[in-house]
């Protein structure tokens, strides 16, 4: 039997946290069977330690250009121009512009600079023809307006952690956008099983954001690529399906958003 091939479509492998053990934990990514992780950016500061670690393992990390809305701050255009002169330099090394979006749980003070980040992101990546990674939290239906009204992204995207209301996925897949699955999805008290079963799989793809948001029974530990099987296994219980059905549609969706169906994958 063939081993079903899964992707990571979002995991900050990358961080510290990572740092003791990071090749060990590569080698139970790809025993998992995860043949590819695409790893967003967060910052001025991220750049570095993205780009580094996806020259050592070209095959199997791919990365995305962007600045999270948690980091747009005061000093936010000075991030953003470093950030897009890495994007501008090289722009056919990412995947896609992310990660990007609206985050209004931890400070209001800049929302209007998310808006203005949120917009300028999409006009490069109309431009470069990419998708974006969308992050959003207390602010969905204000990132829907956006992205309706004010910029429409020419290409794909990912509703990065989805975890809103049945209208709110029907309105993003409406709009040509997939939905990001994770951790959350395994979560007790969790309504969205209800709403993806109403949905049904053709849209969504697997995503981890390790090292946040561990599946149960990790939940509160460090997340990483591997456990991405734990959000595959539910999606199978959810939707009643067999894992490998569930691999083939969430691979399949990732390849097409990021355009890698050119590359081979074991
Ligand atoms: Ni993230």
């Amino acid at each position: 039997m063939i081993r079903p091939v899964l992707i990571d479509t979002h995991a900050h492998l990358y961080e510290d946290v990572f740092i003791e053990d990071r090749a060990e934990m590569i080698l139970r990514m790809q025993s998992a069977g995860v043949a590819k992780a695409f790893l967003p950016n967060v910052d001025d500061t991220t750049i570095e330690p993205l780009l580094n670690l996806c020259n050592r393992y070209p095959e199997l990390f791919i990365p995305m250009m962007g600045l999270h809305p948690c980091s747009v701050k005061e000093n936010w255009k000075y991030s953003i121009a470093i950030i897009e002169k890495a994007l501008f330099t090289a722009p056919t090394r990412y995947a896609a512009i992310g990660e990007v979006g609206l985050d209004y749980y931890w400070d209001k003070t800049f929302i209007p600079m998310q808006q203005e980040a949120m917009i300028l992101q999409a006009e490069w990546a109309n431009e470069l023809n990419l998708p974006v990674i969308l992050h959003s939290r207390n602010s969905m239906d204000d990132l829907i307006l956006l992205l309706s009204r004010k910029i429409k992204v020419n290409r794909t995207g990912i509703f990065h952690c989805f975890t809103g209301s049945l209208e709110q996925a029907k309105r993003i897949i409406d709009m040509g956008y997939y939905l990001g699955i994770g951790g959350v999805v395994t979560f007790k008290n969790a309504n969205l099983p209800e709403v993806l079963k109403a949905i049904g799989p053709e849209r969504l793809v697997l995503e981890t954001d390790a090292p946040y948001l561990s599946p149960t029974p990790h939940r509160g530990k460090r997340n990483e690529s591997s456990f991405i099987t734990l959000v595959a296994a539910k999606l199978a219980e959810i939707f009643e399906m067999p894992f490998s059905k569930i691999a083939e549609i969430t691979t399949r969706n990732a390849l097409k958003i990021f355009n890698q169906s050119d590359l081979s994958i074991e």
